[in-house]
Order: structure tokens, then sequence, then C-alpha cells
């Protein structure tokens, strides 16, 4: 009989509230997100993001009280982008390993309001520095070159941890750049700085609002494809998980996040490291989209989401959404 009506009725235990609690199998805490900052030139500057209603850029004063929100909020993570003057942006993308660039700054300017209060995560890719809105250098023909780029990433990378980075996450998909840059980062004095690879990156059409928020959007010629994955395979995302954990990554990140729930499971339950999901721009415009149309509630959209992630194995989750999501989940 057990196992069978009416001896189990599964419905028993979701009777009430106390008992759903008592059951719940996955929990989101604050401790769960890492929240991506934009950094913009000037000082007492915050722009608005037209495509990410509710996300602004802020110059390096406002990063530094964004930092102390997110200790408050209970946040451990902010991942920082920087959006290049564009007259400082070249065909290499020289002003990526400039120790005063608006990222080093902002770091820094981190550093000095919250010390160790808050782990300070880094982009490490060209496209927000390069003229041609790619994440590496470009050959004639318009292909990105793999090696030639690492070598970039790897001064883009040291650069960064010099300035106080905690967690470096390469975003360019380059092959063997982890191995690169963890060798540097233990020869330049830096073997407690993280490396989170973006792992399992997908050549999506998700990252939109983010290219404006960069400032790459208007630039890029062309796409994505012949670095970043295509959306159709997940073996190949296992062999890149596999090759960054052998390269020395800490962490593995994929992305985007909801549209790729089964890569993230498929990691989890392959590999014992600790995996992050990134809800990119265009997941957060669609929630505030859907919001604004009247089509669904803002809140719940996005805590049904989160704990998507973590039921499918996440350790935490990259998202514009995280200070609302922590003072929702504060009460
Ligand atoms: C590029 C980078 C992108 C994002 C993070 N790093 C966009 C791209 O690959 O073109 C997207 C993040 C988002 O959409 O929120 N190095």
């Amino acid at each position: 009989m057990t196992g069978s009506y009416p001896n189990t009725r599964l419905r028993r235990t979701r009777a009430h509230g106390w008992s759903r609690a008592l059951h719940r199998e996955n929990i989101v805490t604050p401790a769960d997100l890492i929240w991506p900052l934009f950094v913009t030139a000037g000082e007492g500057v915050e722009e608005p993001i037209a495509t990410l209603p509710g996300v602004s850029r802020w110059s390096v004063d406002g990063i530094a009280k964004r930092a102390k929100e997110a200790v408050a909020l209970g946040i451990p993570v902010v991942a920082l982008f920087p959006n290049t003057p564009h007259d400082l942006r070249s065909d290499d993308g020289a002003e990526a390993h400039n120790p005063d660039n608006l990222m080093c700054r902002a770091i820094k300017a981190i550093k000095d309001a919250v010390g160790n209060d808050l782990g300070v995560l880094t982009d490490v890719a060209l496209d927000p520095y390069t003229s041609h809105g790619q994440d590496g250098l470009v050959d004639d023909t318009g292909y990105v070159v793999n090696d030639e780029t690492v070598a970039v990433l790897v001064d883009q990378a040291v650069n960064q941890a010099n300035a106080g980075a905690d967690i470096i996450a390469p975003s360019d998909m380059m092959d063997g750049r982890i191995k690169a840059i963890r060798m540097a980062l233990e020869m330049n004095g830096h073997p407690n700085v993280q490396i989170m690879s973006y792992a399992a990156k997908y050549a999506s059409a998700f990252y939109g609002p983010f290219r404006d928020a960069v400032g790459s959007g208007g630039l890029l010629k062309g796409d994505k494809k012949a670095y970043q994955m295509d959306p159709a395979n997940a073996d190949e995302a296992m062999r890149e998980v596999a090759l960054d954990i052998a390269e020395g990554a800490d962490s593995v990140m994929v992305k985007p996040g909801l549209a790729y729930l089964d890569i993230i499971y498929r990691v989890r339950q392959r590999f014992d490291v600790p995996v992050f999901a990134y809800q990119v721009s265009g997941e957060y415009a669609m929630i505030e989209a859907a919001q604004a149309a009247g089509i669904g509630d803002r809140d719940a959209l996005l805590m049904e989401k989160l704990i998507a992630f973590k039921r499918a194995g996440c350790s935490g989750v990259l998202t514009y959404h995280a200070p609302h999501a922590a003072r929702l989940l504060a009460g």
C-alpha cells in the first residue's frame, strides 16, 4: 500500500505555509547574489540605461556607494563592467591594461569604501575597450585571433588584480586563457585571486541591452559566433568546463541563465565545481517588460527564476536584480 493513493497524498505536505516551509528543498539568500555594475567616466554621474530599465551606469564615486549598499544588503560580490569613453577605444583595446582605467579606479574606490567586506569580480575581455566591439584582437579578415588575444587578456587580468580585484572573470571564450591567466596571477604575487571562468558562454541574442550599457553595441559589426558557443550544443559545454577546471578555474559560469538550465544541471552532475549562472541583460529586460506590460508580477517572476537556478545546482547567480531581490528576501 505504501507509496500509493490514499496512503500517499503529496498534497498533504502542501496544505499549509508552515509545512511548505518545512519541506522546501532549495532556498535563495542574498549571499547567492552577484550584482553587476556599470562604470562610467566623470564625477557624480548617473546615466540610466534605456534598454535596462532601473539600471544605471555610475561614475566611480557612485560605484563606491553601490558597494556600501551591497554590503548592507548582504550581497557578497559585485561584478564590474566599464563604459570606456569612446576616444579611449582602439583596435587593440590598449586601455584595458592602463592601470588608471575606469575599471581599476572603480576597484580601488570599492576597496577604499568597504575593504574586504565585499568581493570584487572583474570582467576580462576586450569588448568595452575596442573600437570594433569584439572581445579580442581582429585580423584583416575580421577574425578574432586566439593566441595574440590571450596574451593581451593576461595583461588585462594582472592589471585588475594589481588594482585589487578578488575574482577574475574571463568572458572572452578564447582557448587556453584560463591557464595563461592563472600562471600570470601566480607569477605576479596574486595566488589568492580567484578565477571564475565564463566556461560555457553562448552566442546569444539575450546580450543586447548589455552592449548598450558598455557602449559596444553600436560598434560591433557581425557577431561573436566564431568564439562564443552555438546554442545548439551541450556536450561541447562539458568539454569547455572540463578544460577550464583543468586549467585552474576556481568556479565556472554558464551564460545566459534561464535558457541554459540543462547545461547548469549537467555541469553540476558531472563536475564537483561551483557553478554560477549569469541572468543576462535580456533576461532582466524581459522581466521588466512583463511587469510594465501587465503580463506578470516582477517580484514573483524574479524569485521563481532565482530558485530555478538554485534548484538546477547553482552556487549563485549574477543578476541586475540583485539589490531588489536582496530587499525582497529581507522582507
Ligand atoms: C562581453 C560580455 C557580454 C556580457 C558580459 N560580458 C556580452 C557579449 O558577449 O557580447 C553580457 C552580459 C549581459 O548581457 O548581461 N565580454
